[in-house]
């Protein structure tokens, strides 16, 4: 028994649309086989896999079915979180898409999932990613501040939506965590921030993100132990589609 994590499939079964990388770079040509065979080979169905958002170019249910089927054939019990991409997925019905695809896939917002006695919580998260002024030298000198207030009041609401995750699992009586994020836990210019705090404050024992894209983006946020946490980036270019194990 053992726990998986990748993001960002950014499945287009049903859909013509791809992201630049997707359409040109050879890591992500055939990826989704890619990742098919590589879960075969690593995950079977007593496992859990969490897959981190963006898992869709749909942006309607009824134009991510294949894609959600392809989830579906994936093995061991799949745990979904929302990304910034998911668009098919309100999250006033989340309830709903629990019940419509009840003991195939699992959608966590505002609730949470067990693994052993690890609580899964998680939300999309949010960041600011500019724009920022650079220096010649390529020093951030400045920002958009309305952008970054904007971005502020994203954060502040997916803080809200971490908490009620977190609300529900303490309520059960839980205490060992695991929580994940579809955006990186801190800002480009930030070392901290609401998110890295509440992990602090419940003791998690690993945060996993997704999200950033490409090798220049890889380093955007922590990875590694930072106050006893691990912080592990799991979007699937970065992980060249082989899933991450998180614990056994
Ligand atoms: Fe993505
Ligand atoms: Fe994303």
């Amino acid at each position: 028994m053992a726990l998986y994590a990748l993001g960002d499939l950014h499945l287009s079964y049903q859909s013509k649309i791809k992201s630049v990388a997707q359409r040109e770079s050879a890591l992500w040509q055939g990826h989704e086989e890619r990742f098919l065979e590589n879960c075969r080979a690593m995950v079977t169905d007593a496992d859990t896999l969490l897959l981190l958002g963006d898992h869709s170019w749909g942006n309607k249910l009824p134009y991510c079915r294949k894609d959600l089927e392809y989830i579906e054939s994936l093995p061991g019990r799949k745990i979904l979180l929302r990304g910034n991409h998911d668009h098919f997925w309100d999250v006033k019905k989340t309830e709903q898409l629990n019940q419509m695809y009840e003991g195939r896939l699992h959608f966590l917002q505002n609730n949470y999932f067990l693994y052993k006695d690890y609580a899964l919580v998680g939300t999309k998260g949010y960041c600011f990613e500019g724009p920022f002024y650079m220096s010649p030298g390529g020093q951030i000198v400045g920002y958009d501040e309305e952008a970054y207030a904007h971005a502020q009041a994203l954060v502040n609401r997916e803080a809200e939506r971490l908490q009620k995750s977190f609300d529900a699992a303490v309520r059960d009586g839980h205490h060992r965590f695991i929580m994940l994020l579809h955006y990186p836990p801190t800002s480009l210019m930030e070392r901290d921030s609401i998110f890295t705090k509440m992990a602090e404050q419940y003791h998690v024992e690993q945060v996993i993100y997704a999200h950033c894209h490409g090798e220049a983006r890889f380093h955007d946020s922590i990875r590694g132990r930072k106050k006893g946490i691990l912080y592990s980036l799991a979007s699937g270019d970065c992980l060249r589609w082989k899933p991450l194990k998180v614990l056994s």
